[in-house]
């Protein structure tokens, strides 16, 4: 088994990125980096950063997408942990052969020309989790 490399993201699910900027950028003093559309997955994201932590919230752009479901079950808040992983398609066959679910078996592209896989919650004790590969990584 080959660990994850690093905690690469946290993404949180929000009805509207203008709404919640001035919390993450004026009170925590979080480093706005911009929004990207990622139509795979039916959001808008934009990215802060604090040292080398990343947040991302997620907004809904199509009352289909996935993130829309959740705020209608959940309302806004924590969405996801996303970790680094190296080799991504490896990584799933390997999580697969182990028993692991995932919404994701082939990759998909996400927010920085990332790589990215969902694995299925119910596999991961109602975490969701993502997998993300780096462009180059
Ligand atoms: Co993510």
């Amino acid at each position: 088994m080959q660990a994850v490399k690093s905690l690469n993201h946290v993404g949180i699910a929000v009805k509207s990125i203008d709404a919640q900027r001035e919390f993450y950028e004026g009170h925590l003093g979080a480093v706005f980096e911009g929004i990207e559309d990622v139509p795979s997955q039916k959001v808008r994201v934009a990215f802060f950063r604090i040292n080398d932590v990343r947040l991302e919230l997620l907004e809904p752009t199509d009352p289909s997408s996935t993130v829309q479901a959740f705020l209608d079950k959940r309302g806004e808040g924590l969405h996801h942990l996303a970790f680094t992983v190296d080799d991504i398609q490896s990584r799933i066959k390997e999580l697969q052969e182990s028993g692991i679910r995932m919404i994701d078996a082939t990759p998909r592209p996400g927010a920085h020309h990332m790589q990215i896989a969902f694995l299925h919650p119910k596999s991961s004790h109602g975490v969701l989790t993502e997998l993300c590969q780096l462009p180059c990584g």
